[in-house]
């Protein structure tokens, strides 16, 4: 907690763009587009991640799904337009602050192969210098939250399963209490039972920790279950964002039901 309070107190701007209950969105793009060279990312995004939902990006593999964490994560910057945290536009001199807000796990996971479980997780908390014994109840507790058992800590993770090294790197990215959680395909590359079960289990943790969460999939039904908002990409632009129902039932082009026939079709084969 006292991880929290100390940014809190040192990143006290003032909140602007305010929502309906006074709170500005966890995260706001305002005409955010990327481009790499001759590569458009992304064009015109305009998006709320309100505070305590789950989000899930979606869409075809290239629409632009990583480049919008990784903005939001001011790993990279747009090239025109702006992300605000808590209504608090990211400039270069707030960056790393507000970063450490957020909470990050990359497509790939991201974890240190040559580090133990343990010294992955504690890595940026020892920088940070937190205090030991804090950070060791925090990690007892996430691996409570997340069903990791503390004797997996010690092993290096080619030593673990792929569901483990995923809880591995969800406590890594929950150690120090982020107000955002970004997760960049968290559940990829799993067999279809471990992935069910930490579907169930991510969606309890969001729950539990009233956590603000950008979560990135390939899967309809991941989105379906997890999402109160789920935002739909294509080539680099917002097709639909809105609960399942309405793309669903309220398709905002052919693109919308395509996209959702296809992968009905999927499950069905
Ligand atoms: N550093 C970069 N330099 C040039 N082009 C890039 C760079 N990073 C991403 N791109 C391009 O930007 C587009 C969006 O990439 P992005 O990684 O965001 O897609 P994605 O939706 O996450 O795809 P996937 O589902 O395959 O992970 C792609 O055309 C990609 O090739
Ligand atoms: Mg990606």
């Amino acid at each position: 907690m006292a991880a929290r309070l100390e940014t809190e107190v040192l990143d006290s701007a003032p909140r602007k763009e305010a929502g309906p209950e006074g709170l500005a969105p966890a995260i706001e793009l305002i005409g955010v587009s990327k481009r790499y060279d001759s590569v458009v990312a992304l064009t015109s995004i305009d998006l709320k991640f309100e505070r305590g939902k789950t989000s899930v990006l979606i869409g075809p593999s290239g629409c632009g799904k990583s480049t919008l964490l990784r903005l939001i994560n001011g790993l990279i910057q747009p090239t025109t337009g702006k992300v605000l945290f808590e209504g608090q536009a990211l400039t270069p001199t707030n960056l790393l602050q507000l970063r450490r807000r957020m909470g990050y796990v990359i497509q790939e996971g991201g974890l240190f192969p040559h580090l133990t479980a343990r010294d992955n997780v504690l890595l940026l908390a020892r920088h940070l210098r937190r205090p030991e014994e804090e950070m060791r109840a925090r990690l007892a507790e996430l691996c409570g939250l997340t069903r990791l058992p503390e004797t997996a800590l010690a092993r290096f993770p080619v030593e673990l399963s792929g569901g483990q090294r995923q809880r591995v790197s969800l406590i890594r990215a929950l150690m120090l209490q982020p107000e955002v959680l970004l997760l960049d395909e968290p559940l990829a590359a799993l067999d279809p039972m471990v992935r069910a079960t930490l579907q169930t289990e991510l969606k309890a943790i969001f729950q539990q920790l009233h956590q603000s969460v950008i979560m990135v999939t390939h899967e309809l039904s991941e989105a379906a279950f997890l999402a109160d908002q789920i935002v739909l990409l294509r080539q680099g632009r917002v097709v639909q964002a809105g609960a399942f129902g309405d793309l669903r039932d309220h398709p905002a082009e052919g693109f919308v039901s395509e996209f959702i026939n296809a992968q009905r079709r999927m499950i069905l084969q």
